[in-house]
């Protein structure tokens, strides 16, 4: 086990925000783990679980250790007569993933392609993209509880899967006991099933658009993963130029009696009919509707091709602040909340 002091965290947050861990272990293998539960300085420590930084927003220098997931490896492990089970260390990058499988002939996960971050991440705010989220394609995940060291399996009901949610973005309280798991597991290894009769998801609008510009109407998945790259590229900035989290926030819902409401008094607003009878409401279209694209507060900024992404607009030392970055979320807030009367809730984790 290496444990490494003062490390500079610029490289590891995709926002490119400047901040330091006081102590980082690479977990690599899960006997790492294990090593650090045993060591009796950091075993008692507080930890914070890091995958590839694409959904956090550093609000200063990290005091807990910084478990750094880098576990490697990717196979097919098992099938059954409706899919293939294919599985990937969490410290495997996400579109890289995305792109192998593709080449194994085990097509499923195209509409996700080029959303950043790891393996082990994707789970935990149960990824989606294009039609598909995680949960869809889920099979089960390997983790190690940083409490009692000990490794245990999660299917998809116990990851209780939900919009941009599941078990690992919630505190346990005494309300749902053993439900929460912030804080307290590490993912090692996720597990996923891609069926062996694969059906394009073709029911959004960008794609939709894609079929009509081409005239291609039974798309190959190896197209439907060209055409998100395109769409991806051309709306959202891509963190190697523009630091930058993804959506900053979630897509809020509404009863159809408030959206009703909205739409009386904003008839152009963006909203989906959900199958529940509750109406998502696109939060690019609020934000941008109140002014902001394009804005700043500091070096932190709003995009300017999509106003649910905040960028950092400075390089190196010069950057956005994770104060900066929070200080122009609130305003966001604010401003949306007065004018619409909706609360726009933070997507990514703020540390
Ligand atoms: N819109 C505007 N102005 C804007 C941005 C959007 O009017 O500045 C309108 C668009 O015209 C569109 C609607 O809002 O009618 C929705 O926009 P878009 O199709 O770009 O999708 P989104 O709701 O903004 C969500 C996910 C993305 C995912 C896309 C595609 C969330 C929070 N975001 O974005 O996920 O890639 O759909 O499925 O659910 C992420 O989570 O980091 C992410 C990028």
């Amino acid at each position: 086990m290496l444990v490494e002091k003062n490390v500079p965290l610029q490289p590891y947050n995709t926002f490119s925000i400047v901040a330091r861990a006081h102590t980082l272990v690479r977990v690599l293998q899960e006997a790492d783990v294990r090593a650090v539960l045993a060591d009796p300085e950091l075993g008692p420590a507080p930890k914070f679980v890091l995958g590839g930084g694409s959904n956090i927003v550093l609000t200063g220098d990290v005091r807990p250790v910084v478990l750094k997931v880098e576990i490697p490896g990717r196979r097919l492990v098992g099938e059954t007569p409706k899919a293939w089970i294919v599985e990937a260390g969490a410290g495997e990058n996400w579109h890289d993933f995305v792109s192998w499988t593709l080449d194994q002939g085990w097509p499923g996960l195209e509409n996700m392609a080029l959303i950043p971050g790891t393996m082990g991440a994707a789970p935990v705010q149960n990824i989606g993209a294009y039609g598909v989220e995680l949960q869809d394609r889920f099979e089960s995940l390997d983790a190690i509880d940083l409490e009692t060291g000990r490794a245990f399996t999660l299917d998809a009901a116990q990851c209780g899967f939900a919009y941009r949610d599941s078990v690992f973005k919630h505190v346990a309280d005494g309300r749902a006991p053993g439900f929460g798991l912030a804080g307290r597991a590490l993912i090692t290894r996720v597990r996923l099933a891609l069926p062996k009769a694969w059906r394009p998801v073709l029911g959004y609008l960008d794609l939709e658009r894609r079929m009509a510009e081409t005239g291609i109407v039974k798309p190959t998945p190896r197209q439907i993963y060209d055409w998100v790259c395109e769409i991806r590229r051309a709306k959202l900035p891509d963190p190697a130029v523009i630091g930058n989290a993804g959506s900053f926030f979630k897509n809020p819902t509404v009863t159809a009696e408030q959206c009703a409401d909205i739409i009386a008094r904003e008839p152009r607003i963006v909203h989906y009919q959900l199958a529940d009878g509750t109406v998502k409401l696109a939060a690019g279209w609020l934000i941008d509707a109140c002014g902001w694209k394009g804005k700043s507060i500091g070096q932190a900024g709003v995009y300017e091709k999509q106003a649910l992404v905040l960028v950092n607009r400075g390089g190196g030392e010069q950057g956005a602040t994770g104060g900066e970055v929070m200080t122009l979320a609130k305003a966001i807030q604010t401003s949306v909340y007065e004018r619409f009367g909706i609360r726009l809730e933070p997507e990514p984790v703020v540390v």
